[in-house]
């Protein structure tokens, strides 16, 4: 048998992520939104729910969270702004190369320090010649005694400019391609380490955007993760990790547009009767809410597959790239319900369709995913 039923602790956490939401979030998203400004004081509020490392096993201070529950707080932040969702998200997604990959004696050094106070991590991945392809990247790390020094540009990271802690990809042998990757841990305050200008994005706005700039940057040798070269496979096993996350962020957008559209189809009077009572309105609520609620479940099985310990490569770029869509075409839709009004900046709509855009966007774009979902299938 399937059982969809969340625990009670599950539906607890639920419950306490939407009130934190509403009450934390929803006031200022707007605002945050409008004049595209980060807020830390909605990290330091989440820090103390104890949420905000909840990926980081409780041994090392963090919260101990399952993916599923992750997925399960993820939704309720997306669900009220799909910025703030992201920067809160991305503390995990930096994390998880180092949980994947770092040694015991690195995390009893790095990660209480990290966990005990409102701090955020972001994950240094891409590069201007190197979004989807990975493996053309050109930040290059050299040991030196022993120390590796660290030096490339990473482009639109997320807490770019507000992380105080650094996963870093760059290669020792840019000939090999990808098996010349690794992965290092970086703080912020590490001399050499600079941010270029915050990103001017279409949504998302609330979240820091950057370049982030790596110029003969020393850190230890022990800050390398894994064996070293490994630094591609790293980079993808916490994609696989962070991507139902990202995917449960996602329905959150879509479940508040569907909410919305709901609301004011039984409100809004057209020729003598609500819209809620034309087919053709009708109709479309039905599509979103089974687009809803199908990238929900699909989120789930990737989440819960990675809780099992099972890779999901494919369980997880199939949800992300679900939930991206569907926030897309829900958004959209929900935009098309409330007409002219859905178009104007007075009610949330508008905002909701040009966040749901990043999610086709960041941590692969949905080509990739279908690249990956192909590639599964035919391997
Ligand atoms: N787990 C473990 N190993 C994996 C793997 C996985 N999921 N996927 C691939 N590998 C291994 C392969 O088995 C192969 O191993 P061998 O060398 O031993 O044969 C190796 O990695 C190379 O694999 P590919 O040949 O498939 O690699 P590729 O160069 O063709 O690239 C790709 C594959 C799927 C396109 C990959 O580059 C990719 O995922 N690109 C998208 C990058 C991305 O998602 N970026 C997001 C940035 S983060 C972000 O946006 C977050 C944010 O700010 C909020």
């Amino acid at each position: 048998m399937v059982d969809f039923t969340l625990t009670e602790e599950q539906e607890r956490l639920r419950e306490l992520v939407r009130k934190f939401a509403q009450r934390e979030i929803a006031p200022v998203a707007a605002e945050l939104d409008r004049e595209q400004r980060f807020s830390q004081e909605i990290v330091d509020k989440y820090y103390e729910t104890g949420l905000l490392h909840g990926v980081v096993p409780e041994e090392y201070g963090g919260g101990g969270l399952s993916s599923l529950e992750g997925c399960i707080a993820a939704e309720e932040l997306g669900a009220v702004c799909g910025g703030v969702a992201s920067y809160l998200g991305a503390n995990s997604l930096g994390l998880t190369p180092f949980l994947i990959a770092g040694s015991p004696e690195l995390k009893k050094e790095l990660l209480p320090k990290h966990c005990a106070g409102p701090s955020l991590a972001a994950f240094c991945l891409t590069e201007a010649e190197a979004g989807s392809d990975v493996a053309s990247m050109r930040s290059t790390a050299k040991r030196v005694g022993d120390e590796y020094v660290i030096n490339g540009t990473k482009q639109f990271i997320t807490n770019g400019g507000v992380a105080s802690l650094y996963s870093v990809f760059a290669s020792e042998q840019p000939e090999l391609r990808h098996k010349g990757i690794s992965c290092f841990m970086v703080p912020a305050k590490t001399p050499g380490v600079s941010h270029g200008k915050k990103e001017d994005k279409m949504g998302q706005r609330a979240a820091d955007t950057r370049e982030v700039i790596f110029q003969d940057v020393r850190v230890p040798a022990r800050f390398r993760l894994g064996e070293g070269l490994d630094g591609f496979k790293i980079a993808m096993m916490t994609l696989d990790e962070s991507r139902a996350g990202v995917g449960a962020a996602a329905v959150g957008i879509a479940r508040a547009a569907l909410e919305a559209a709901v609301t004011y189809a039984k409100e809004r009077k057209q020729f003598g009767k609500p819209l809620a009572q034309q087919q053709a309105i009708q109709f479309m609520l039905a599509d979103m809410a089974m687009k809803v609620e199908a990238a929900r479940l699909l989120v789930w099985r990737a989440a819960h597959l990675h809780d099992q310990g099972l890779r999901n490569t494919k369980e997880s770029a199939i949800a992300k790239c679900f939930a991206g869509d569907t926030a897309m075409q829900v958004t959209t839709d929900a935009v098309q319900v409330l007409g002219g009004y859905g178009y104007m900046k007075d009610y949330p709509l508008e905002k909701y369709m040009r966040d749901a855009k990043l999610h086709q966007i960041y941590e692969g774009t949905n080509q990739i995913q279908r690249l990956v979902i192909a590639n599964e299938l035919l391997r």
